[in-house]
């Protein structure tokens, strides 16, 4: 069973899809460094035993802004679990990196108190199939509310013309959940990752594309508060939305 912090003012960020190489520890490495561009040092919490996060924080040149890194797939016997968690106080932006394969009870563990969930998606058929999944567990296992607008798509490496992108659009459309960004594919993310570095920490004419991309994702990631008052007032004129999973199954996606 997992564990994650809570506290109010705790900006805490989960990026999850079951699916592997999805481009979930890209995003929440990328989101770091530019978080900690910013001035603050955010930190990143890592529930993967493959330890991307970790690996690439300890790539990181020290001369570079500061990221907290809590090794949250390691498990040890000197300390409890919530101490092994705990996050600093001063820390605004929690990023969680997620595993590839989680269970039912580790995802209503992780998605708890969060104040947003990106969900990185990859274009092939396949993978907007288990996208689709992973949405319906959010929303029937974790009991995501939708009315609270913290759900997210990023739709990563993709071509945005292409058949199944539109498919996806369409879907995630008709349950009101945003694709926030649109990122390609890119060997800059690559270079970043065996680095420990941002792509926001690479030369500029180089990554300028990318990093709006996901300069994008900060400014929809901080509009949180925001976003949970709405939700607070929208609830108190609405009655809760059903969600049928007969309603996540029904896209047919064709192939790109
Ligand atoms: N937009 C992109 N362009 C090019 N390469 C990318 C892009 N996004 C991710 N990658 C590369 O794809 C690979 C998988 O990405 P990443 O490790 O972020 O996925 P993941 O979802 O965390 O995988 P896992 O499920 O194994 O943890 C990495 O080598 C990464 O550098
Ligand atoms: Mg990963």
């Amino acid at each position: 069973m997992l564990a994650t912090p809570q506290r109010d003012n705790l900006n805490k960020i989960v990026i999850l899809n079951p699916k592997g190489g999805c481009g979930k520890s890209t995003l929440a490495t990328n989101l770091a460094a530019l978080y900690a561009r910013g001035g603050e040092t955010p930190a990143v919490m890592d529930f993967d035993v493959q330890g991307s996060t970790m690996g690439w924080l300890d790539r990181r040149p020290a001369d570079l802004p500061k990221i907290h890194g809590i090794a949250a797939y390691k498990k040890t016997m000197q300390a409890t679990r919530s101490w092994q968690l705990r996050v600093p106080n001063d820390t605004v932006n929690l990023l969680v990196d997620s595993p590839a394969s989680i269970t039912h009870d580790d995802l209503r563990e992780l998605t708890r108190d969060s104040t947003s969930i990106l969900v990185p998606v990859l274009p092939s058929s396949m993978d907007i199939h288990a996208a689709s999944r992973c949405i319906a567990d959010l929303l029937l296992v974790a009991k995501v509310d939708r009315r609270d607008r913290k759900l997210a798509v990023v739709a990563n490496r993709t071509r945005k013309n292409t058949k199944s992108f539109s498919k996806l659009m369409r879907f995630l459309d008709s349950l009101g959940i945003p694709i926030i960004a649109v990122l390609r594919d890119s060997q800059n993310y690559v270079h970043a990752a065996e680095k420990g570095v941002g792509l926001c920490e690479m030369q500029p004419s180089r990554v300028r594309q990318d990093v709006e991309q996901i300069e994008k994702i900060v400014r929809w990631l901080d509009a949180w508060p925001d976003r949970r008052r709405g939700a607070s007032e929208a609830r108190s004129l609405d009655r809760p939305p059903v969600v049928r999973r007969s309603i996540l199954r029904r896209p047919q996606f064709g192939s790109a």
